[in-house]
């Protein structure tokens, strides 16, 4: 096989085979195949496109490049859910004791943020002692104890895709529906899961700007998914503003805390019973979605879940006091507002605007190696739809250094106010299945 022959095949349009396709990422990964024919390939494939049986071969091939995590030891259905990333997206944090304390086991395998999106594992070390650091043994073992653990990154896993997606950042091919799909497909399925529960974003503060991009990247990565015995579904929910109110490391373990009290911000308590109950009846442990999501309130009512958040806490190091004292969490020196300059309705708030103003605090890296400030963030104050006053606050911003004036405009600058009353946004947009 050459691969200047199986560019020439996709540049035309054709179908590559299972062989092919593995030719491909094999050669890729151990150097055999050149960056320039592998760019060449990738813009073809932006160009062509690719049929759902090469989608599904090519995320078996990057799967198969690297590390695979065996979590046959643990007892029941692994589900994991998975992200495409937004801002103030507090969902990990409540969804896995949340469904943990029905049942189901989370062997989570998560990381830390970069840019203007937050990281599981940073937000979890608000909580003073808690760490990743456990080997493997312990942590399938915690996971049939208490049903939840989370573990950072192993580092040989889909080797394939961290070359091919370092490859198609600097060609301009990042924004290929099958890269897209096949890069997060081959991470889970890699990391272990059995079955996958997808958040697909939306709007300002996503990778897919708009609802049809969205709609066709899940039902490709469902495809996929189903493709290889994988069960796999998704939703298609709002990132046009950020989710919940709170942005920002320990802000957002006491908005995850709130939550699973059942008193959080209503989106985000939708959007983790809508992920949460997808996740129990691909798991088994419900018979239909309405059970399921009957069966996750009642644990936020009984309290189990707050239960379930503390034993997983304690148990990773943590101190689970703070969940009857957030004020152990990193608290910062400052305060101030951002008050609204007239009165109206709020229009917009620039999801992505927003945590990138957050990140200029320090609650976020601008680059891989920057040092985060576990205290600082935003918290909302109005949503869209929400009716203000001139003067009234709209943000609250929690910093570590005084002078916070260029964040303060920043925001400003990002939220609008009409003078006619506006609709709140659509949470969940839509949700896609298996298609026939
Ligand atoms: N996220 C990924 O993991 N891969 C992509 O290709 C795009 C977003
Ligand atoms: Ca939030």
């Amino acid at each position: 096989m050459r691969m200047v022959d199986l560019i020439a095949k996709k540049r035309d349009g054709k179908e590559l085979t299972k062989e092919e396709i593995s030719f491909i990422v094999e050669g890729y990964t151990s150097g055999d195949i050149p960056d320039y024919q592998m760019s060449a390939f990738t813009m073809a494939v932006f160009f062509q496109g690719m049929t759902a049986n090469e989608q599904a071969e090519l995320t078996m091939s990057m799967v198969q490049s690297g590390d695979t995590i065996d979590l046959s030891a643990i007892e029941g259905v692994k589900v994991d859910k998975h992200s495409t990333g937004g801002v103030g997206d507090t969902t990990t944090l409540i969804l896995a004791p949340l469904v943990a304390a029905v049942g189901v086991p989370v062997a989570k395998m998560s990381g830390r943020g970069l840019g203007h999106t937050g990281g599981t594992i940073d937000k979890l070390e608000a909580v003073k002692g808690f760490h990743v650091e456990i080997d493997k043994k312990e942590f399938i073992e915690l996971v049939n104890k208490n049903k939840v653990a989370v573990v950072g990154q192993s580092g040989n896993l889909t080797p394939a895709d961290k070359k091919i997606y370092a490859l198609r950042d600097v060609t301009a091919t990042v924004n290929s529906l099958p890269l897209i799909a096949a890069s997060i497909m081959s991470k889970k399925i890699a990391a272990g899961a059995d079955a996958i529960v997808l958040d697909v974003k939306t709007g300002a503060g996503a990778f897919m700007k708009n609802l049809e991009d969205a709609k066709a990247l899940a039902q490709s990565m469902v495809n996929i998914g189903n493709n290889v015995d994988r069960q796999t579904m998704a939703v298609i929910s709002d990132m046009s503003q950020p989710l919940g109110f709170a942005i920002g490391n320990a802000l957002e373990v006491e908005e995850a805390i709130d939550t699973l009290k059942g008193k959080g911000p209503k989106d985000l308590e939708e959007l983790c019973l809508v992920l949460g109950s997808y996740m129990v009846y691909l798991a088994n442990k419900a018979s239909s979605l309405e059970e399921a999501r009957r069966m996750l309130q009642e644990v936020i009512e009984n309290g189990k879940a707050l239960e379930s958040f503390k034993t997983f806490l304690a148990a990773q190091g943590g101190d689970p006091s703070v969940v009857d004292d957030v004020a152990k969490l990193p608290q910062a020196a400052h305060k101030s507002e951002v008050k609204a300059e007239k009165d109206g309705y709020v229009s917009e708030i620039v999801a992505d605007e927003m945590g990138t103003a957050a990140m200029w605090l320090g609650a976020g890296r601008a680059t891989k190696d920057s040092e985060i400030d576990l205290a600082v963030g935003l918290m909302l104050r109005k949503k869209v739809g929400d009716e203000v006053k001139k003067g009234e606050s709209l943000v609250t911003i929690y910093s570590n250094k005084e002078d916070v004036q260029e964040v303060k405009e920043h925001i400003l600058k990002n939220i609008s106010i009409s003078s006619e009353k506006v609709d709140a946004p659509s949470l969940i947009y839509d949700t896609v299945q298996k298609s026939n």
